[in-house]
């Protein structure tokens, strides 16, 4: 290539390269391997990535940072945000349209309905979802299960003589971190599992008052609540990344959390099915909690940032970011019709479960991870359940009435 035209296209590329400043809160290992991926693609088609990384599990941390940058006139480019507060940000007139990108690309096609649906805001994309996280899984330690001569629990009955015999046998028998929405989502797996997904959808997603304090759900918070005495001392502000490496060392034996989990025992090189297992919690083999990681794009003032803002969209759907995005992450492809044989045992039990749950009727959203209600609503189910879990003075009955009221909120 002659000089002349090498500094031509150098130019020309940087006339279409744009700083794209995105907010993401993957900061764990197995996340910030995943964010990176996501970095080096955008980077191939010339652009610069301008990291906004905002520590904090579930991203509660991120979305008041990304607040203050919104109400001050400078929001950034793209930023990881899931659920219903899509549609709370499209109400506030901030969020580009990015549906020419899904209509050039077929996304209606790519993409199950229930997942569209929530992309869009008055009919036009808004957001590109990344991937299928599973939350109700349980994680165990393959050698620790051993050491007591266990099987993998399915049933609440297996799994307390489980914990019981790992307690005996000087292991913690469950890890987590005291942070709410942590307990939320354990708690989550626990009435999914205890009442089944007709219950779980009447109380979470219809808010029905007599299902939120009626005897399944105390029946719920019991079983929550009995797990405490097997989970350690140390748990208070633990990151739940910390809590499965707790599982990953052999320190515990189980953790209740979503297959982001995957990840850090994937950073770890550790190998599913034999260093360590992944079972859905018990009594919800045959339902599951999805939750669907999306990045929305908003409207900024700097000129040429929309090109490197649709450039990204388009990439996020793209069968190779989907690909090894989640090979890292630990979830499966939002996009449809993918070939996983690159993935292991627990994405492939993932997807099959998906599929069937979905043709069953017990897919159902997480709400402990936005995919269901109002923020304002989620916030205050976690401040009863983290109330519930640090106050053994409080009632199941007690806990059960303030989730009604909760479902209230404005
Ligand atoms: C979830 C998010 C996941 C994972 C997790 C822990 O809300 O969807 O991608 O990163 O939080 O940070």
């Amino acid at each position: 290539m002659s000089l002349a035209i090498g500094a031509a296209l150098l130019a020309a590329s940087a006339a279409n390269a744009a700083q794209v400043e995105v907010l993401h809160y993957w900061t764990s290992g197995g996340e910030a391997k995943s964010a990176q991926v996501l970095k080096q693609m955008l980077e191939q088609k010339g652009h610069t990535w301008v990291d906004f990384a905002v520590a904090g599990g579930a991203g509660a941390n991120a979305m008041t940072a990304l607040k203050t940058r919104v109400i001050s006139g400078n929001p950034p480019a793209a930023a990881q945000i899931k659920g219903p507060a899509i549609q709370e940000w499209g109400d506030e007139g901030v969020l580009l349209s990015i549906d020419d990108v899904a209509k050039r690309e077929n996304w209606d096609k790519l993409l199950p309905p229930e997942i569209a649906s929530i992309m869009k805001y008055k009919g036009e994309y808004v957001g590109a979802p990344v991937n299928v996280h599973r939350v109700n899984w349980l994680w165990i330690n393959a050698d620790a299960l051993k050491k007591v001569n266990a099987q993998p629990p399915s049933t609440w009955d297996d799994f307390f003589k489980v914990a019981d015999a790992l307690q005996k046998a000087g292991i913690t028998p469950v890890a987590i971190g005291g942070q709410s929405w942590q307990q939320a989502e354990m708690f989550e797996t626990v009435a999914l599992g205890v009442g089944g997904a007709e219950f779980y959808r009447k109380a979470f997603v219809q808010l029905d008052q007599a299902t939120l304090k009626g005897p399944t759900m105390v029946k719920a918070l019991e079983t929550f609540r009995k797990i405490k005495p097997y989970t350690d001392k140390g748990q208070t502000g633990r990151d739940w990344n910390m809590a499965t490496g707790m599982v990953i060392s052999g320190k515990a034996g189980m953790q209740f959390m979503g297959d982001w989990a995957k990840g850090e025992f994937s950073v770890a090189n550790k190998v599913p099915g034999k260093d360590y297992l992944c079972v859905p919690g018990p009594g919800s083999r045959n339902a599951y909690t999805f939750n669907v990681d999306s990045f929305v794009f908003f409207k900024v003032k700097t000129p040429g940032v929309e090109k490197g803002q649709k450039d990204l969209a388009s990439l996020l759907l793209s069968p190779q970011f989907q690909e090894v995005f989640n090979l890292n992450k630990g979830s499966i492809p939002v996009r449809q019709g993918m070939d996983l044989s690159k993935f292991d045992a627990c994405a492939q039990k993932s997807e099959a479960d998906f599929k069937s749950a979905g043709a069953k009727g017990t897919l159902v959203p997480s709400w402990a991870h936005d995919m269901i209600d109002k923020p304002s609503v989620e916030g205050a189910f976690y401040d009863v359940i983290g109330k519930f879990w640090n106050d053994d003075s409080e009632t199941a009955q007690e806990a059960a009435n303030k989730l009604a009221v909760a479902a209230k909120t404005d």
